[in-house]
């Protein structure tokens, strides 16, 4: 797609299907010219910067690793060794980088401080995880899921827990792709509401369907994915007791699967809690695809990258 050099990433709202759509298809394609041993450097000499407020693994190595692969470097800058952590703003920390580096990932708390970012700096800011959304993962994700059925078509996706980051992700990938997506949340822990009339908004232009219900079953029912996500968030470490209370019949388990189609597979974006959000038996099962699902952080994001940097 043309269009796509300069831009940021910070959420798929602001891409059209088609150019989600061929950012899929990028991944997929660099993702084969890497298992081929077909060298791709389009971003040699250029230079990305992560900063990190948060933990990570995947986040962190996958675009590490992506960006040595497409033929650049990147930096690791942990909050708390930038000035940032003592109070220099987000705005002149994206001027002042924007002055070495070629883009910018970020993985914050407050999604105004990614925009912010991006308003600061002159070239193209990622979201790598917000309190709101987690764009990189649902490409992952959609990637996976276009690898396993060959297309996006009559696809359903049934997400099963909290109303989180990674669901409002997973909702608007699916608006921009036309898949039908079916989430079961807890009362009090739904979908942020304004994100998922957004998505409807643009489940429009595509024939997606968006659904969010109160029933884990009915929301699994006849699902080709399975997708489940932890029950407290990184920042929520300290409702972790009452969380486990309220969504305790919510966990992906041999008994809910039952009710997806036969050859369903379980996603996870990981960290997993077996016992949690997940029975150890479905995490390690044999529908399970949650590795598969991770390393195409890692061609997704390279796609990303190749097209906007
Ligand atoms: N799924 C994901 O973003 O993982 P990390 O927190 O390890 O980056
Ligand atoms: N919802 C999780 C996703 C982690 C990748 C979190 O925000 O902690």
């Amino acid at each position: 797609a043309t269009g796509l050099k300069g831009r940021d990433f910070l959420a798929l709202v602001d891409y059209t299907p088609d150019e989600v759509r061929y950012l899929l298809d990028l991944g997929i394609e660099l993702k084969r010219k890497q298992k081929a041993g077909e060298l791709y450097q389009p971003l040699k000499g250029k230079t990305l910067g992560m900063i990190f407020e948060k933990n990570s693994t995947r986040t962190r190595v996958s675009f590490e690793v992506g960006m040595y692969q497409l033929g650049g470097h990147a930096l690791f800058l942990s909050r708390n060794d930038l000035q940032l952590g003592r109070g220099e703003t987000v705005w002149d920390t994206g001027q002042v980088m924007s002055r070495y580096l070629d883009g910018i990932m970020i993985r914050t708390f407050a999604h105004k401080n990614v925009v912010e970012l991006a308003r600061g700096a002159t070239v193209p800011v990622i979201n790598g995880l917000t309190d709101l959304s987690h764009p990189c993962q649902a490409m992952a994700d959609y990637q996976t899921i276009l690898e396993v059925k060959g297309s996006l078509e009559g696809v359903k996706l049934a997400y099963v827990g909290d109303g989180n980051n990674m669901v409002h992700s997973l909702m608007m990938g699916a608006a921009k792709l036309g898949l039908h997506i079916a989430v079961a949340t807890p009362e009090g822990y739904e979908p942020d509401s304004e994100v998922l009339e957004m998505s409807q908004e643009n489940a429009e232009q595509t024939g997606a369907k968006i659904e969010v219900l109160r029933d884990p079953k009915e929301a699994v029912n006849g699902a080709d994915f399975i997708y489940t996500d932890v029950w407290a968030s990184m920042g929520m470490e300290a409702e972790q007791e009452q969380r486990l209370q309220v969504f305790k019949n919510y966990q992906v388990n041999e008994e809910l699967v039952k009710y997806a189609k036969p050859d369903y597979r379980f996603l996870h974006c990981l960290p997993a809690h077996r016992g949690e959000e997940v029975s150890q038996e479905i995490m390690d099962g044999s529908h399970s695809i949650v590795f598969d699902q991770a390393e195409n952080r890692l061609h997704a994001q390279k796609a990303i990258m190749a097209a906007i940097m």
